[in-house]
């Protein structure tokens, strides 16, 4: 008799148990609990890349921008129509194309061809910059690829004329 008292007791608090598990399955809770730290775990990861990216994004920002001195190039006397004149922007590692087009514009890029750093030439018959290593075309009015490798401009030189000569004032990367 004790023993069965002692078996419906048992049964009681395991019955009891069972209830209680499933009285602290609050699915809601639980649901809450797995979004907080699935944010709390997405926003830290967020921050950390955010943080690691954050020398390549000043770095981009800084070659968007580019430095703005002011550097001699030529005199524009010395720059005949439909010509080039080679000559190094923003630093002295930095080859760049002045072009005096066929029709007096002055025009500037960097000429290092944007599909493998080849030199770019002014192809003065065809009014194009030409990029002997794989037969590559930029426009010369713009600095555009036109045909061949290139997807991406060249970087243009922003000029300026004062007294006769020609300046070197700014240098703009248009892609990214
Ligand atoms: S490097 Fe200029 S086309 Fe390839």
């Amino acid at each position: 008799m004790s023993n069965n008292r002692y078996q419906k007791q048992n049964r009681h608090d395991t019955n009891s148990d069972m209830i209680n598990l499933v009285d602290n399955l609050n699915r809601a809770e639980d649901l809450k609990f797995n979004r907080r730290a699935f944010l709390k775990s997405a926003v830290g990861a967020s921050i950390t890349l955010g943080l690691a990216t954050l020398p390549f994004t000043g770095l981009a920002l800084t070659n968007k921008k580019e430095a703005k001195h002011r550097v001699e190039i030529a005199k524009l006397a010395d720059i005949p129509k439909d010509s080039a004149f080679n000559f190094t922007y923003p630093t002295d590692d930095e080859p760049a194309i002045l072009i005096r087009t066929k029709k007096e514009e002055l025009k500037a890029y960097n000429n290092k061809c944007t599909h493998l750093q080849c030199p770019v030439f002014y192809e003065k018959e065809e009014s194009v910059l030409l990029c002997p290593c794989h037969k590559g075309y930029f426009n010369v009015e713009t600095g555009h690829p036109m045909a061949g490798p290139p997807q991406r401009e060249l970087p243009l030189i922003q000029l300026e004329v004062e007294d006769g000569i020609i300046y070197a004032v700014g240098r703009q990367t248009r892609h990214e």
